[in-house]
């Protein structure tokens, strides 16, 4: 009780931008929830009392202008309307800056290959719901790391999850509904890079109440070394934010830049005792993944994975496991031709479309589906189009895109029909990507272009070219 009023009398001094309007019990839960905040997350002293004997409050003033400048907001040192809202959001309850002493040094996993399990579950979602959200999350980070994870059922896994109330056995206890929503502790044994969902939030698949990915993957990138950052676009900064687009969503630069600075970017490193699987022989026309000239006839995802086909060929790119594997098309599907022109997933179906000349094929898994080929006129293209360069299925939009010169149809997949008003300018729509397209897939919400031996990302949200690569990049050159 003396703390509170301390700290009540204390807003008197440093909170008169704040419109304290009427109800004195608010006004308590605020001051309650101010401390709480300060001490939790930016390491304010337990026993304020002896801040307050002096005039001025300067030490809480400090912590609350270094709140403000952590989380982006104007640098008042006072309890602005800003601030305490700001305070009332759900967030991480990882501190952001002080003695948070796991945090020292820099921990990292000194290996490339983790474990994971599921301890126990939250009654809000299914168990399948759950399991899919965790390994989501986790590919969010193996995809721009060298690591990978496995799921174990039992024992002692480096990353173990669980739900949980209130106190549930370290020295963070939860607060009930709202407020921290999940802590995560930094790389090492133990509980260490272990992860805590706070069971008193609704946790859901979509946003309607808190969502389960989004939070794993901010807690797994704590489990990861990941530390908060003070960038709002960031996966790691530590409120959550309710207002992400799930189709769209993607690491920030910054979160990017964070966990590579610990592992690197996604390559086979020097002492990965990992080795590719069945070298094939090499033989006269076989592509290598790491010639810089490079480039691909049709790229496609496929469950998960990315196939990039060239030739005779084709490369896997699995998230799961770092090595890349290559294979004859012939060995995994007789039927279908060599030299492709074009491939897309359609995750709604199951199902990879290969174009080649004016027929197509549906695949499923290792299986060509009955009924194929058929010719591309029945999508509705017209009789001059002979062939695609490439093509790509937005699975959230349900629509999928066609590549033919300088030119892109539309087609709903829904309706399944071509769209009117189509085709229309490359440029148009997609400013800076070249005007001819050998091959284009989706991944994270970007789309990534590919002419000859570059790639580009397209950020379709801000409708750019965000970055360029070599073609191979994703081969782990
Ligand atoms: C999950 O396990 C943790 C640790 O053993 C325990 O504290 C918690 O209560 C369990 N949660 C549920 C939902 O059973
Ligand atoms: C596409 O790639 C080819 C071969 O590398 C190159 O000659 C051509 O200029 C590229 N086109 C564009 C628009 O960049
Ligand atoms: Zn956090
Ligand atoms: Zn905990």
């Amino acid at each position: 009780m003396r703390n509170l009023l301390t700290l009540l009398s204390l807003c008197v001094a440093v909170c008169s931008a704040y419109p304290l309007d009427g109800a004195a019990r608010d006004k308590d839960d605020s001051m309650d929830l101010v401390q709480q905040y300060l001490e939790n997350y930016y390491n304010l002293a337990k026993d304020v009392k002896q801040f307050f004997r002096r005039k001025d409050s300067g030490p809480v003033v400090e912590k609350i202008r270094e709140m403000q400048k952590f989380l982006g907001l104007e640098m008042t040192g006072k309890l602005d309307s800003d601030t305490l809202e700001m305070m009332h959001k759900p967030r991480c309850g990882v501190p952001d800056v002080g003695d948070f002493s796991t945090f020292l040094g820099s921990p990292k996993w000194r290996k490339t290959h983790l474990t994971y399990r599921i301890v126990n579950y939250t009654l809000d979602l299914p168990r399948d719901a759950v399991d899919s959200a965790i390994e989501k999350a986790l590919t969010v980070w193996e995809k721009v790391t060298p690591l990978s994870f496995s799921r174990i059922y039992e024992g002692e896994a480096d990353i173990m999850i669980i739900f949980a109330v209130r106190e549930h056995g370290d020295f963070f206890a939860f607060d009930g509904p709202g407020k921290a929503l999940a802590h995560a502790y930094p790389p090492g044994p133990g509980i260490d890079g272990d992860a805590h969902f706070d069971d008193d939030e609704q946790w859901t698949k979509d946003t309607s109440g808190v969502n389960l990915f989004l939070v794993a993957a901010h807690e797994l990138g704590h489990s990861l070394g990941l530390q908060h950052s003070t960038d709002p676009e960031a996966l790691m900064y530590p409120v959550y934010n309710p207002l992400t687009d799930l189709t769209r969503f993607h690491l920030s630069q910054d979160d990017v830049n964070g966990i590579q600075s610990l592992y690197g970017p996604p390559q086979a490193s020097p002492d990965d005792p990992v080795v590719p699987t069945e070298p094939v022989p090499p033989e006269p026309g076989t592509p290598a993944a790491c010639d810089p000239a490079l480039s691909f006839d049709a790229i496609s995802t496929l469950r998960g994975e990315i196939l990039f086909f060239k030739g005779r060929h084709f490369w896997r790119k699995s998230f799961r496991t770092p090595e890349l594997e290559f294979h004859l098309i012939s060995s995994f599907w007789p039927s279908l031709p060599s030299g492709i022109d074009a491939a897309y997933e359609v995750v709604s179906k199951d199902s990879v479309f290969i174009f080649k000349g004016n027929q197509f094929w549906a695949i499923r898994g290792n299986e060509v589906q009955a009924g194929y080929p058929r010719g591309i006129h029945t999508l509705g293209f017209p009789s001059t189009i002979r062939k695609i360069d490439a093509a790509f299925s937005d699975k959230e939009k349900k629509k999928t895109y066609f590549f033919v010169e300088d030119k892109y149809w539309r087609f709903d997949e829904k309706r399944r029909s071509m769209e009117p008003d189509f085709p229309k300018q490359i440029e148009e729509d997609f400013p800076g990507v070249y005007p001819e397209v050998d091959a284009v897939f989706e991944s994270f919400g970007f789309y990534y272009f590919f002419n000859g031996s570059s790639q580009l990302e397209f950020d379709p949200n801000a409708k750019k070219v965000t970055h360029v690569f070599k073609s191979n990049s994703w081969l782990n050159c």
